[in-house]
């Protein structure tokens, strides 16, 4: 959405939301006039972290993210047709978790489709979200748009299966960072195999949005801000020409183009984390294209969270970013250089001196 399009948008009847700066992310889906598909959009939330504490007690900010997107979503006018939840709704996998995060999602008026994010998983390898949830992979259509949701934490068997005494252990590991015990994320040859065949029935310029919890692609393996068998997936959807993978877990704004997909990471609703470029241990691929948020006050809680419009135009996105104490940011699909671009930053003479970012 261009800014006059946004305040247009707004004055259709969601200038509610407007003053706030809530993490949850409007997906506006338009395919402009001459198209025969209908315009419409769907809502995203992420990474809550619900934590039990013991009791009835559990993590107050966590459960306030959470509460207060829902009850923005629930704001939200036009209603979005859908909503989406990211993955990481739990912080440690447990039912007393998952249960309340549902049963705060319960309070959101519409469908919600659930991506599984590692902190769901690694306690008991899905089975209570699953059995709450359905599949944990799956695809969908909605007025012309090809929705597919993937559980790109998995990793490999052995690491799953044989290397822990304990699934509590299990889960601990995976929701460290710089674990050297730790284990990239996989998508894995089972669930290739059935998205190639999902895929196989859609037309190539059938608009598709992938909806992972891990980024498919290889950013920084220390805090899995990675998939290992990223380009074997990213292989699968080459010949599609409108290709957008919409991910969760890095909880910062992230974007870039590989081929024909475009990447956009969604905010989350618990906490930030810093860009792994500001941590010299390692080296990291965030991708050159991004221009990463500035970090003003470490010390206020909602630092680095924020909410989004996204606006899949024709098949490209364009992210409009609603930051408390820093400024929006819009970084759209510029179709000259075709990739995503910070419409202020993206060159490095308007950034703010010393700061590499903005
Ligand atoms: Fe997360
Ligand atoms: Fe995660």
């Amino acid at each position: 959405m261009t800014r006059l399009n946004r305040r247009e948008f707004l004055k259709t009847g969601a200038a509610a939301i407007a003053a706030t700066t809530l993490p949850v992310s409007l997906v506006r889906v338009a395919f402009g006039a001459k198209g025969s598909m209908e315009d419409f959009t769907f809502a995203y939330i992420s990474d809550s972290h619900i934590q039990h504490l013991g009791g009835s007690k559990f993590v107050r900010n966590w459960d306030r993210g959470l509460i207060r997107a829902i009850r923005e979503a629930n704001l939200l006018a036009p209603k979005p047709d859908f909503f989406l939840f990211g993955g990481d709704l739990a912080q440690l996998g447990t039912r007393e978790e998952i249960d309340h995060g549902l049963d705060l999602m319960s309070k959101l008026r519409g469908k919600v489709y659930y991506v599984m994010g590692e902190h769901d998983y690694y306690l008991d390898l899905g089975e209570y979200w699953e059995s709450k949830l359905g599949p944990q992979w799956y695809s969908f259509d909605h007025k012309g748009v090809h929705f597919v949701v993937l559980n790109s934490i998995l990793t490999y068997d052995d690491w799953t299966f044989t290397r822990w005494a304990t699934p509590k252990e299990r889960m601990g590991a995976m929701a460290r960072l710089d674990n050297p015990e730790g284990s990239p994320f996989l998508v894995g040859e089972k669930q290739r195999a059935w998205l190639k065949k999902d895929l196989k029935g859609v037309k190539k310029d059938t608009p598709i949005v992938v909806c992972s919890h891990s980024p498919l692609q290889k950013i920084f393996k220390g805090w899995n801000f990675w998939t290992d068998d990223a380009e074997d997936v990213l292989a699968l959807l080459k010949p599609f020409r409108k290709v957008t993978v919409v991910y969760g877990h890095v909880h910062q704004i992230q974007y870039n183009q590989i081929g024909n997909i475009s990447f956009h990471a969604v905010m989350a609703t618990a906490w930030p984390w810093p860009y792994p470029g500001s941590y010299a241990q390692a080296p990291n691929h965030l991708p050159e294209l991004t221009v990463p948020m500035n970090r003003a006050d470490p010390f206020f809680e909602r630092d680095a969270t924020g909410w989004q419009f996204i606006n899949v135009h024709t098949g490209n996105v364009d992210m409009h970013y609603q930051l408390p104490n820093n400024k929006d940011r819009t970084v759209a699909f510029n179709p000259k250089g075709s990739r995503p671009e910070d419409r202020s930053y993206q060159r490095s003479e308007n950034r703010i001196p010393p700061q590499t970012h903005y």
